[in-house]
């Protein structure tokens, strides 16, 4: 399997600053057969950006996508429209939509719904508060979070994985590599068992790295990273997708 990195930009950066970056990623990150990123800005840059790198071998993606496809919904941008500025990708379920935005899991099967449809890959982010990793429910959590989620007549190739907890988002603490090993393998097995999907694509994120990175990679379950803090500064990320292999 191809290993990945995300770098999700969250609301950081404006388009000038967005293309300012991407150019800098475009030229100092090697792409091969093996490995690849993908860049998630604010979706108002996206269009501006492509324009200014002229790279079509660079992956974009959004941070989100409305749970309905077209209609009065404003404010709401429909996965076709995100399809249509040339995003591959579309991350869903990241905790900070989930506890901010109230998103719960029958909104995130419309999302889901609607990007499928839109033959967009999703990076569908999954993982535990502090207060049920304090009581070893980090399992439980994720097994709900999977379960009843995906049609079983659907491509999982199209479907990633973000193992992020919600405690390892932007706090500089993560779980032990041994832990993220151990909910990988699960996530893994979850997949076999509840949809007969053989090594489903699981990324670790939360406080990835320049010093984490290149242990947490080696990890035998991990397919790659979602960097947020680290993939606004060029020359780090650059590392960090160098530690990946
Ligand atoms: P972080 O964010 O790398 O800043 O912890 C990761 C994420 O929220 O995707």
């Amino acid at each position: 399997m191809k290993k990945l990195l995300i770098a999700n930009w969250k609301m950081n950066l404006g388009s000038e600053q967005g293309a300012k970056l991407a150019l800098k990623f475009s030229k100092l990150l090697v792409k091969n057969k093996n490995k690849d990123y993908v860049i998630l800005p604010s979706l108002q840059s996206i269009l501006f950006i492509k324009q200014k790198i002229n790279d079509s071998a660079i992956n974009f993606g959004a941070q989100d996508c409305s749970q309905f496809p077209v209609g009065a919904y404003t404010g709401d941008v429909s996965a076709a429209m995100i399809k249509e500025i040339g995003c591959k990708y579309v991350l869903l379920g990241h905790s900070e939509r989930r506890l901010i935005h109230s998103e719960n899991k029958k909104i995130l099967k419309e999302k889901i719904a609607n990007a499928l449809f839109n033959k967009l890959k999703i990076i569908y982010c999954v993982g535990e508060k502090l207060i049920d990793y304090k009581k070893s429910n980090t399992k439980k959590v994720i097994k709900s979070q999977i379960s009843n989620l995906f049609s079983e007549k659907i491509n999982f190739n199209n479907i990633i994985i973000a193992y992020e907890p919600v405690w390892a988002i932007g706090t500089k603490k993560t779980p032990s590599v041994t832990e993220i090993n151990n909910i990988h393998e699960y996530i893994k097995s979850l997949f076999l068992k509840i949809y007969k999907i053989k090594n489903i694509c699981v990324l670790y994120g939360g406080s990835v790295n320049l010093n984490n990175s290149k242990e947490i990679f080696s990890a035998r379950y991990v397919d790659g990273g979602l960097i947020g803090g680290a993939s606004l500064k060029a020359g780090e990320f650059k590392k960090i997708y160098d530690n990946l292999n």
